[in-house]
Formats: C-alpha cells, structure tokens, sequence
C-alpha cells in the first residue's frame, strides 16, 4: 500500500506580496480583503497553497518585514478577522495557507525594542537585541565594521535615556530592523508564541525569512572586507570570480552559524505537535549550496528555497547540471527539492533571463522535476520587471546605497487585474508604485480571453501537473543523452521531457508519441522524432 501522500512535498505554492496583490479599500496599498477577493482567480490557477508576505502590525519600512507586532494585523493591510477569514475562505478552496515568519529582527517599533531603548545599557530588555558599546576613547566607533545588506554600517548609535550619546544596536538590514539575540530565551520564547499563534488560526505552514542569519559569531572581530562581502552575497552580482565568492562566503560570521539549527529543531516539534502535516519552507542562502540541505534534515525544517537553480540562466547544460547536484544535494536527507523562478526580492524571471519565450519554456521545464515549485505573483502573466521612476522607489536598499542599488520595487509593482478599470482593477486609489502604460496586455482579464496567453498556459501546466504522477511527485529522473543544448529526461510511470535552450529548431529522438503540452507551437513528434522550435520544452506522454 501506498504511504499517505503529504501534501507540500510536490505542492504548487503561489507566492502572495500583499501590498501589491489587489487593493480592496482605495487606499492605494493592497490588503488581505484584496487576497480574499482573489481566491477564486487562485483556485481556477490551480495553485495548492498560497504564503502571504508578511502583513504584521508594521511601520512599513520594508515592505512589513520589519515587525512591530508578529500576532496582529497591520491596520493598512486590515485585521485579524479578515486574516481569519482569508484563511478560511483558502481552505474553503481547497488552497492551504503560509504565513511569513521574522526571526532574524523586530522592527524599531516593537514594544521590545522601545524599552531597549528606555531601559540602561546592561538591562534585560537590551539583552534581547545586540547592544554593545562602540570603539575609542569616546565609543563612536561601531563595534565592528559589518555592512548591513542593504549598505551603509550594520550598526546605529543610540541616544540614551539620559541624552547622551550611547551604546550601538546591530541589524544586518535597515537600521529599522534590530536584530535579535537568539541567545535570550524571551526571544524563543516569544516566537514559540507567534508560530502558536498563526497556527492556531489555521496556517498551514510558514515561510522562514533570513533562516540563516538568526545566530551571529564574532561579533567582536572586524571582517577582513566587509563590502566585498556583501558584494559576494548579492544573488545577482556577477562582477566577482568563483574563487573570491567562495572564499568570502565560505564563513559569513553572521550568516549559517551552527546555532541556527538548534532553533529549528525545537521548531519542527512545535509543527509536529499539530495535526494536518504543517510545514516550514527556510529562505537561507548558504555557501556552498550543499550546506542547504542540513536546513531539511528529517528533524529541522521541511523546504528550503533552491537558490542556486533561480539564478542561473537559460542553458540545458549549466540547468541540468544543477538539478542533478541539487536532488543528489538531498537524497540523504530525503526531503525533496524546491524549483523557484523568482519572488519579491529578484527581478522577475521574464527580465532577468530577457525574453518571455524563454521564461515560459523555463516554467514548464521546473514543473516537470520532482519536489514542489514556487510561482511569484505576477509571474503567471508573464509579467516583466517594470521600469521605475527613481523618484518612485521605496525600497530600503535602494535608499541605502545612495541609489546604487536600484532595489526591488521593480518587482513589486501591483497586479494588473481588468484592462477596463482604472489602475488595471487593482484598486481604485493611485496604486503605491506607479503601473506601467503598457500592462493592459497583461491584465487578467485579456489573457483569460486568449487561448496563447501566459495565464492560459499556466493553467493548462498546472492542470496536467494535478492529475499527472510524473509531473512533481519524488520519482527519480532518467537522463538521456543528448547534445549540449538540449536537455532529455523521462519520469516514471509515463512522462519524456525535452528542453531545447539553443536559437535553432533541434530533431530529437524520442520514445513518447503523444505531447501532452509544448510551451510554444510548432512541435511534432512523429516517428520517434521530435521536431522542437527554439527556446522551447515539451512534454510527452510515453
Ligand atoms: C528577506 C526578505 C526581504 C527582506 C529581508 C529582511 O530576504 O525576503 O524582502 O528585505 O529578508 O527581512
């Protein structure tokens, strides 16, 4: 008899930037009424779960991943009813939901860090943060020379309650964004509090932001060169060789610290402790990428985000070896891999590998691996990154490096619903980042019309992945030899998969007759020959 099929090993998990989703009070800004209202366009996707961004009481300074509050609602994206009821409405749709969990640091705003701040250097309530007095004679000097990741020191002097000039707080992010002492037990404490608290209301899981990062070492000792660390730990900075990059990231002292591991061990028996096969999904980027794979041994967490596959480009050769080291990456730790193509964080996968054609081939290629896939809202419609007004840009790390960084916003663009309303049927206030002219093309209810749209394809993928064991699942893949850009696979029981990345049409030899779904016409398959157009991924049905 076949085990019990646990539902987020191969699942479908459709990301949600609730900000940007759908605004359903005018205000501009998208709220969880706005995620409630777009549950049915979620359901007729076919996704199998949504994680939400966080929408925790926050002053917003970036994008509500700095936490004032875990367990209330912040009153721009609504309230805890509404979370509730958004809950309630997904599973009434058959669609589990994941939440969006902070460990690395509160925000500014948090009860916590405002009596830190009240309270005298040496004091319990500083002792849930990093404070530490600064260097020299005068201790202006920060305590150590890191670099946040957004740029600029990772350390802020305080003023004290006395107005004099005082101790420094760290945050490896905006200064709005102290970072935790995981050493403090109030602080595991109260996160045991906040998983509880979400749980209990139904979620079905959560997305771990910054896993990596909750534990620092060395504190007291200055990096050797802390910008060409941040640099190095830039998913998309190229200007570096292998060589540098491995050697700056093989220790990161606040980055994969052993430490780390002991928090999510307690975690996954807080999971385990609830019915309905909860689950966890880690954001840790770790060098080398074999070391993600200790983030999902059987007694920590359950994913962790496949960083490495998100950033390559569109090449057979360099993607297949990929999935190989990443499946072989997890086999001893049995849990399956993930396939993400981007989030709210990276360009979007249409304008990073720069043609629609391919991000759709690439799609459907991700969708045919063992393990489960991300998709990022938007990503569906075949949305590019949008061009911004640098006047429009709100990202801290774009304020941060001087503009040097142009950010995220790019990504973070709202959702074009209805090519007949105003601001695309987003909303009907001015949406907090301004839409593109040029997105009715890629509104909703235009691709829903088009049988070759984006969102059409997407659907039919997701469809055929359902009701289809090779498509996902944890069968193995069988490679078959081909040339270097073309990549060949079957699944068991009864799928082929081939992938043509280079500009020209390819014959292959195949053994599957039927084509279950080509990511662009002009496919046939006869004879046992494959004619495959350029940029293109096809599945057979052997
Ligand atoms: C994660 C989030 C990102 C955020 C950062 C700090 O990387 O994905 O959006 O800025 O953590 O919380």
């Amino acid at each position: 008899m076949s085990e019990k099929k646990i539902w987020w090993r191969d699942a479908v998990i459709y990301q949600v930037y609730p900000r940007s989703f759908k605004d359903s009070n005018g205000d501009g800004e998208g709220d969880l009424g706005g995620v409630i209202a777009g549950i049915p366009y979620l359901a007729d996707l076919g996704v199998d779960a949504i994680w939400l961004s966080p929408f925790y009481k926050s002053p917003n300074k970036d994008g509500g991943y700095d936490v004032s509050d875990p367990r209330d609602v912040d009153p721009r994206f609504g309230t805890l009813d509404e979370a509730k009821k958004l809950i309630d409405t997904a599973h009434a749709h058959g669609i589990k939901f994941i939440a969006d969990i902070v460990p690395n640091h509160f925000s500014t705003e948090h009860a916590w860090f405002k009596a830190a701040l009240a309270s005298p250097k040496g004091s319990p309530e500083r002792a849930r943060f990093h404070f530490y007095d600064g260097r020299g004679p005068n201790g202006d000097t920060p305590p150590n020379n890191w670099i946040s990741i957004f740029r600029g020191p990772s350390w802020t002097r305080v003023t004290e309650p006395d107005g004099s000039a005082g101790q420094w707080y760290l945050h490896l992010f905006d200064s709005s964004q102290p970072d935790l002492n995981w050493a403090n037990p109030d602080v595991e404490e109260d996160f045991e509090k906040t998983l509880r608290f979400w749980l209990d209301l139904g979620a079905d899981g959560f997305r771990i932001d910054v896993a990596h990062g909750c534990v620092k070492d060395k504190i007291d000792v200055d990096h050797r060169d802390p910008n060409r660390l941040i640099d190095a730990l830039r998913l998309d900075f190229l200007d570096i060789t292998t060589e540098e990059r491995a050697g700056l990231l093989s220790d990161v002292p606040f980055f994969d610290r052993e430490g780390v591991h002991d928090i999510y061990r307690k975690w996954r028996k807080i999971f385990d402790s609830y019915s309905g096969d909860r689950m966890s999904v880690a954001e840790a980027f770790v060098y080398p990428s074999s070391r993600a794979a200790r983030y999902v041994r059987s007694d920590e967490l359950h994913q962790v985000f496949n960083f490495n596959f998100m950033m390559l480009g569109w090449d057979a050769k360099i993607m297949s070896e990929s999935i190989k080291t990443t499946l072989e990456e997890l086999k001893d730790v049995k849990a399956p891999a993930t396939w993400v193509l981007n989030n709210h964080d990276t360009p979007r996968v249409v304008t990073r590998i720069g043609s629609p054609r391919k991000a759709r081939a690439l799609a459907q290629l991700i969708h045919s691996l063992p393990g489960g896939v991300y998709i990022y809202q938007g990503e569906e419609l075949g949305l590019p990154s949008a061009d911004l007004p640098d006047a429009a840009r709100q990202d801290p790390a774009f304020i941060r490096s001087g503009g040097s960084d142009k950010g995220r916003d790019e990504c973070r663009v709202p959702l074009p619903w209805d090519s007949t309303q105003p601001h695309y049927g987003y909303g009907t206030g001015t949406p907090w980042l301004p839409q593109p002219a040029d997105w009715a093309q890629y509104c909703m209810n235009v691709e829903a019309a088009d049988p070759a749209s984006s969102l059409n394809f997407y659907k039919q993928m997701l469809q055929l992945r359902r009701g289809n064991a090779s498509l996902g699942g944890e069968g193995a893949i069988t490679w078959i030899d081909s040339e270097p850009e073309v990549m060949h696979f079957t699944r068991e029981p009864g799928l082929e998969v081939v992938v043509n990345t280079s500009s020209v049409e390819k014959s292959v030899k195949v053994s599957g007759k039927k084509i279950l779904l080509a990511s662009h016409e002009g496919t046939n398959a006869t004879d046992g020959v494959l004619q495959l157009p350029a940029d293109t991924t096809v599945w057979l049905e052997r």
